[in-house]
């Protein structure tokens, strides 16, 4: 297995770090957390995966791919168009040359193992995105990370956190899926962990960084309610009686059994995302 240490270039130089869908949730929180580096942030604007690189690029020493088609249930309508931003994307960020950090998702699993998931699990994935997300990890070539996480949500975009809060704000009650098992990660954190993936000579491959602990999305939106001070229910309903299109695996906690960096639980997370929102606890 390869080794590569970024940070070894530090001495002469800022590392030139080039982080693709910038625009997005976890795209921004990198742009916070390598702030030290010379970052060059592209939006989807400034540069669509689907294609090449746009000229001019200055050549980058790591490459923080966040970029993809994340709309899981838009995918089963469009899985070319999922695949042509999530394996199409991540060939084209691995063309640039340097070391990439690719993220893939813990929906390349079937969540029928029953406990969680390690790097040496084999995918099965159920829906169209996690079919992108497993080929986008074939995608990254050998000189890449391959950091698989879940459940994300941060201070902004679209996500789990900002809904609920949105909801309980206008709503005494929300039907919220009780049978479906995670690890709601915090993008701060997985930036955090991130940074010390690639600054410690760690090989390349498959790595799950997720939030410590797991719950349903029903106890996360409990927890999100009661520290926003929201007087809303949660109507605990099956996968099923919410009808999604797309499937998603049961159970889809992810653990390493490599030494990977440690997140914090996801309750830190949580009480750091309305912290940063400023809602009063
Ligand atoms: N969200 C989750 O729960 C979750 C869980 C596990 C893994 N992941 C993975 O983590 C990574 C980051 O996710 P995220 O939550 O930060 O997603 P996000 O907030 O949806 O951000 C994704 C960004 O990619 C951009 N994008 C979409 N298609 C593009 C294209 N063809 N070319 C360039 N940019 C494009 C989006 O721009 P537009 O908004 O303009 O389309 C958006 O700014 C993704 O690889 C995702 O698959 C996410």
């Amino acid at each position: 297995m390869e080794h590569s240490d970024p940070n070894s270039l530090v001495a002469r130089r800022r590392r030139r770090i080039l982080i693709t869908g910038a625009g997005g949730q976890l795209g921004s929180a990198l742009a916070e957390v390598f702030a030290e580096d010379a970052v060059t942030a592209l939006s989807h604007a400034d540069w669509d995966v689907r294609f090449p690189a746009p000229p001019g690029l200055p050549d980058p020493d790591l490459v923080l791919h966040t970029a993809a088609w994340t709309n899981v249930d838009g995918a089963e309508d469009d899985p070319q168009g999922a695949a042509e931003a999530n394996v199409g994307g991540t060939a084209h960020a691995a063309e640039l040359g340097a070391p990439l950090v690719a993220y893939s998702s813990d929906y390349v699993f079937d969540g029928r193992k029953g406990s969680p998931y390690v790097e040496s699990d084999s995918p099965n994935p159920l829906s169209a995105y996690g079919r992108s997300k497993f080929h986008g990890e074939a995608a990254a070539g050998e000189r890449a990370w391959i950091v698989r996480s879940s459940w994300l949500f941060g201070p902004t975009g679209h996500n789990f956190v900002r809904t609920m809060l949105r909801l309980g704000a206008e709503r005494n009650e929300v039907a919220v899926v009780a049978d479906q098992r995670g690890c709601p990660t915090y993008v701060g954190h997985l930036a955090a962990a991130t940074r010390e993936l690639v600054g410690a000579s760690t090989p390349f491959g498959i790595w799950h960084l997720a939030a410590s602990g797991d719950c349903t999305w029903a106890d996360l939106a409990e927890a999100i309610f009661e520290e926003a001070g929201l007087d809303c229910r949660v109507r605990r309903i099956t996968t099923s009686e919410f009808g999604a299109k797309a499937l998603r695996p049961p159970v889809s906690i992810l653990r390493s059994e490599k030494d990977a960096p440690e997140l914090p639980h996801w309750r830190e997370g949580l009480a750091a995302c309305l912290a940063e929102l400023g809602v009063p606890r």
